[in-house]
């Protein structure tokens, strides 16, 4: 492999409008050889669009790209990877039936009677995998693979196609913590050697562990950008968000009730049929938070589902003050203490062309004081909700306004409010802050810390772990759907459940 061609990119001006959103609002953005750019921002912040138009998928409205002070006109990706720009995806875009070697192969020119030989391709992946400690066999089918395997075929890929300068969009997500190590490992490496990372999270730590420079994204602008040696968690959160963050939460230690949560043994499928849990036992206590981590797609969004009764069981048993819930509909798991904070909260828990009002009083309109004699009091209603508004902070223009106006963090807060506004006994919390931003997330990680001390059951889900380590007294790591092991909080550290989390026992 030559050494990477690419000084310099630039982006200059860049313009971006998608109907209704301005997604890139006249952005500069520059990267060195050698150096390892962040891209920080909140979901929706632009990032992705941004990156889209530095690798040719999408063109910008206007503004310019240059590449080692030449501008550059890019059509399309195979355009993009001529100049030596390459990008690795949130989602990963190999083809799980052939091979590693075939997947490098896939796009290069064939030769003679378009075959492609692979020898020469072996060989090369081989060179890389050894310079760069990108650890898989080029035989094996990428089907076979691990995610933090399938992530460095697409290393391997794009450095086999020369990229000077590497996009890689939200990196880590899929990644357990000793992964995350690796990966950050194998990208300095790339940067001694000469290649440029443009590194995209929205994850203060990561940013602050492995970037030089960042570049922080706002609703499309960029509102700062300062070398890593002089960026804080505040400062980040601050550009972030736009205002004044606090970043701490207190836990205190605390005197646990009796069980009001206890699973037994649950086992279920996914929605292709195949085992997505294997007996999963859980307890959880009065005043206590059991936080559940797992890398994504291991089993959480099942046990989530089954708990709250939308998915059954093959078999088990769900009991909820001692009560066997199992067979209960999700109408008598609300009526017998029972809250839950969905995931999927477009889907399970809001209804987004109904009202803020509307969806305020969703479960709770068949039962006094909203419901009276068989009609809805308004009243009641405006009453109720107000207070949630005001209580729960929520940012909305009116009670009346569809919720799909709404940011995510508040209609997250909006749910939040109203499944606490029944005082639950057990609290059902996935992804409670997944795609709200940093402002919101350490007020809903405030709001789950007192609803503890009130003496909650509280579950938490989460494939965020800082999220798991600040809240939970007890961590469950679950991976291919059994828990590999309950460690209580003063024992969890990341690198222990790391392990867990890839399986290992
Ligand atoms: N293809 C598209 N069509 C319409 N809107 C889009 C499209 N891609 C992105 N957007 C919008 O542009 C904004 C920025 O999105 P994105 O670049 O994906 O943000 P990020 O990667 O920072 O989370 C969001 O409001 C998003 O909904
Ligand atoms: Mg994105």
């Amino acid at each position: 492999m030559s050494a990477p061609t690419v000084e310099r990119v630039e982006m200059i001006g860049i313009v971006k409008r998608f109907p209704g959103v301005l997604a890139n609002d006249r952005v500069d953005l520059e990267v060195q050889r050698g150096e390892i750019l962040a891209l920080l921002g909140e979901n929706g912040a632009g990032k992705s669009t941004l990156m889209k138009i530095l690798y040719g998928m999408q063109p910008a409205d206007e503004g310019e790209i240059r590449l080692n002070g030449q501008p550059l006109h890019l059509r399309s990706p195979s355009d993009a990877i001529r100049h030596g720009i390459g990008m690795i995806h949130q989602h990963f875009m190999l083809v799980p039936s052939l091979t590693v070697a075939e997947n490098v192969a896939l796009g290069l020119p064939s030769g003679r009677g378009g075959r492609l030989d692979l020898t020469p391709i072996m060989r090369g992946i081989q060179a890389l995998s050894e310079r760069y400690n990108l650890k898989v066999d080029p035989r094996a089918y990428v089907w076979q693979l691990s995610v933090g395997e399938q992530q460095r075929v697409e290393i391997i890929k794009a450095l086999y196609r020369n990229a000077g300068v590497l996009i890689m969009d939200e990196p880590t997500a899929v990644l357990t913590p000793q992964e995350v190590d690796d990966l950050f490992k194998i990208l300095r490496q790339m940067t001694a050697d000469g290649h440029a990372i443009i590194f995209i999270s929205h994850k203060l730590h990561e940013v602050l562990a492995i970037s030089d420079r960042i570049m922080v994204l706002r609703d499309g602008r960029a509102v700062g950008s300062l070398p890593t040696t002089q960026a804080t968690r505040e400062i980040l959160a601050r550009l972030m968000v736009g205002r004044e963050v606090s970043l701490r939460v207190a836990h205190e230690a605390m005197e646990v009730g009796q069980v009001r949560l206890r699973v037994e043994q649950l086992n279920a499928l996914n929605a292709r049929r195949l085992p997505a849990l294997r007996d999963v036992s859980l307890e959880v206590r009065g005043g206590e938070i059991l936080g559940v981590a797992g890398v994504s797609g291991n089993g959480q969004r099942e046990l989530a589902e089954v708990i709250a009764g939308l998915r059954p069981l093959t078999s088990g048993k769900v009991y909820l003050d001692e009560a066997d819930l199992t067979q209960a509909s999700v109408a008598e798991r609300i009526a017998a203490g029972f809250s839950y904070i969905p995931e999927e909260r477009m889907r399970d828990g809001a209804i987004k062309t109904f009202s803020v009002a509307e969806n305020a009083i969703l479960q709770t309109h068949t039962r006094p004081p909203i419901a009276q004699r068989g009609m809805i009091n308004f009243r009641a209603v405006r009453q109720m909700t107000g207070d949630l508004i005001t209580r729960f902070n929520v940012k909305t223009p009116s009670q009346s306004t569809p919720l799909r106006n709404l940011s995510g963090g508040n209609i997250q807060k909006l749910i939040l409010a109203r499944e606490l506004s029944r005082n639950p006994h057990v609290l059902l919390a996935a992804q409670p802050t997944r795609g709200v931003d940093i402002g919101a997330t350490m007020y809903i990680h405030r709001v789950l810390l007192d609803q503890r001390a009130h003496g909650t059951a509280i579950l938490l889900i989460s494939e965020d772990l800082e999220e798991i380590l600040a809240l939970s007294d007890r961590i469950a790591v679950i991976y291919e759907g059994q828990i590999m092991g309950i460690l209580p909080r003063a024992e969890a550290t990341a690198e222990k459940l790391g392990l867990l989390m890839a399986g290992s026992l």
